[in-house]
C-alpha cells in the first residue's frame, strides 16, 4: 500500500510553508527533496564517525571505509549490476558522462567514426561529445524525435551505421518526459558493433533500472535527483569496458605503484576515483536508494503514472495552456507555455502561491528551440507528489490568467 501522505511526513521540507502557502514543490526534476533518514545519517556521520576512507589504520577510518563501500554495494543492488566493481562514484551524471567521453571516447574514437545522440539530450550529453568531436574529428549525428516529443524508432535505426561507435541517449527526457526504449536500442547498437550509454538522470528517479536486462554498456545518474545529497553521482560501466579505459583524473587513491619515473593504476572502480571522494554524500546516496527500494520502485512508478494521467487531463483543461511533450510513454515531466504570459512571469505568480516550477531551456537549449520555443515552464513530479499538488498548480495557473 503506497500511502503518499504518510511518505510525505518523511520529507521535513514539505511540511514547511512557502510564502505562507503549502509547499507545492514541483521541481523535483531539477533536484529532489531529501527524506529525514538521509539527512540524519549524514549528520550522524559528521557528528560521530567522520574520517577519510581507504587511508587510515584506525577504527573511524575502517568504519567509514566500510560504510562508503557498503553504499557502492547498495548502488549495485539498485541497478542490478553484476558487481560493485562496475559502480564508479562521481560528482553527478554530468561528470559520469564527461568521464566516458574523456577516458573511453578519447581512446576509442577517431575520424570516420560516428557518435549518435538524439534531439532530446540535456547539455550534459551533448556538449562533451561536441568538444570531443572538435578535438578528434569523428562525426556527431543527431536523430530526430517527433513533434509531440515521441521517440521514433525509424529515425534512430536509420542513423545507426557500421561506423557508429557509441549511442549516447537519454533514458527519459528532462523537458518532454519521453521514455526511450533503451533495451531495444542497446540491442540494435550492439548489432552494429556500437556501445550504448544511457543518461538515466530522470529515468532512475521514476523507474526500476536493471542494467543487466537493459544490457547498456554505460549508465549515468545523479544522487541529488534520487532523493540523495548533491555532489554525488554514479557511472555504471560493464567491467571489461571500464578495465580497458585509462584514468579520467589522476592523483591519490587511484594509483597502484608510483615512482618519480612512472605510475601504474588501480583496477576499476578505484582507477576513476582520484582524490578524497564525496564520502558522506556517497553514504547518504546509499540511504536514499535503500529508502526508494523499501518503498518499491514499481510502487513509485505506479503512483507517478497515476499522477501523470491526472496532471495531463487537468493541465489540458487550463484555457490557453499548451503542453510540450505528450508522448504516450512519458514520465512525470510537464513542460508548457500559456498564451500571452511569459513563462518567467508565470513562475513569479506561481511562487506567490507556494508553487515551485522551473522555467527556461532546462539545460536543453537546442531541444526547447526544436520544439519551437525560447523558454518553457516545467512542473516535475517526485515520489511524494500528490493530486493536491496538481490541483494547486492548476488553481495558480488559472489565477495567473486573470492577471493578463
Ligand atoms: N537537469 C536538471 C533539470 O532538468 C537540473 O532541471
Amino acid at each position: 500500500m503506497y500511502d503518499v501522505n504518510e511518505i510525505r511526513k518523511d520529507f521535513p521540507v514539505l511540511q514547511e510553508l512557502v510564502n505562507g502557502k503549502p509547499n507545492t514543490f514541483l521541481d523535483s526534476g531539477a533536484s529532489a527533496q531529501k527524506p529525514r533518514c538521509v539527512i540524519s545519517r549524514m549528520s550522524d556521520i559528521y557528528t560521530r564517525e567522520y574520517s577519510n576512507v581507504h587511508r587510515g589504520s584506525y577504527l573511524l577510518s575502517e568504519q567509514i571505509t566500510w560504510d562508503y563501500e557498503a553504499a557502492r554495494r547498495t548502488v549495485r543492488k539498485f541497478l542490478n549490476a553484476k558487481s560493485e566493481k562496475e559502480i564508479v562514484f562521481t560528482r553527478n551524471a554530468t561528470e559520469s558522462i564527461n568521464l566516458v567521453a574523456a577516458a573511453w571516447g578519447r581512446k576509442n574514437l577517431k575520424k570516420g567514426d560516428e557518435v549518435l545522440i538524439s534531439e532530446a539530450e540535456h547539455h550534459a550529453n551533448l556538449v562533451p561529445w561536441q568538444m570531443l568531436r572538435d578535438e578528434l574529428g569523428f562525426s556527431l549525428k543527431i536523430f530526430k524525435i517527433a513533434d509531440d516529443g515521441s521517440f521514433v524508432w525509424e529515425e534512430f535505426a536509420e542513423n545507426l551505421t557500421a561506423n557508429t561507435k557509441l549511442v549516447a541517449v537519454t533514458a527519459m527526457s528532462n523537458v518532454l518526459g519521453t521514455v526511450f526504449p533503451i533495451k531495444k536500442m542497446a540491442a540494435a547498437a550492439h548489432r552494429h558493433g556500437a556501445l550504448l550509454l544511457a543518461d538515466a538522470c530522470q529515468f532512475a528517479v521514476h523507474h526500476k533500472v536493471d542494467v543487466q536486462d537493459l544490457d547498456c554498456d554505460f549508465l549515468a545518474f545523479s544522487g541529488h535527483k534520487t532523493y540523495g545529497p548533491t555532489g554525488i553521482g554514479v557511472l555504471y560501466g560493464k567491467y571489461d569496458i571500464l578495465a580497458s579505459m585509462p584514468p579520467y583524473q589522476t592523483g591519490g587513491d587511484m594509483v597502484d605503484r608510483v615512482t618519480y619515473e612512472h605510475t601504474t593504476f588501480e583496477e576499476p572502480p578505484a582507477r576513476f576515483e582520484a582524490g578524497t571522494p564525496a564520502i558522506v554524500e556517497a553514504i547518504g546516496l546509499g540511504v536514499a536508494l535503500e529508502y526508494m527500494m523499501a518503498l518499491g520502485l514499481e510502487n513509485i512508478t505506479a503512483h507517478e503514472q497515476e499522477l501523470v494521467k491526472y496532471a495531463s487531463e487537468k493541465l489540458s483543461g487550463v484555457p490557453g495552456l499548451k503542453l510540450i511533450g505528450t508522448a504516450k510513454d512519458k514520465g512525470g515531466v510537464f513542460s508548457f507555455v500559456m498564451d500571452g504570459i511569459h513563462p518567467q512571469d508565470l513562475a513569479f505568480i506561481l511562487n506567490k502561491e507556494g508553487v515551485a516550477i522551473r522555467v527556461g531551456h532546462h539545460c536543453a537549449e537546442p531541444l526547447v528551440h526544436r520544439m519551437g520555443y525560447e523558454s518553457v515552464a516545467r512542473a516535475t513530479l517526485g515520489l511524494y507528489s500528490t493530486k493536491e499538488d496538481i490541483d494547486r498548480l492548476v488553481a495558480a495557473l488559472n489565477k495567473a490568467r486573470t492577471f493578463f
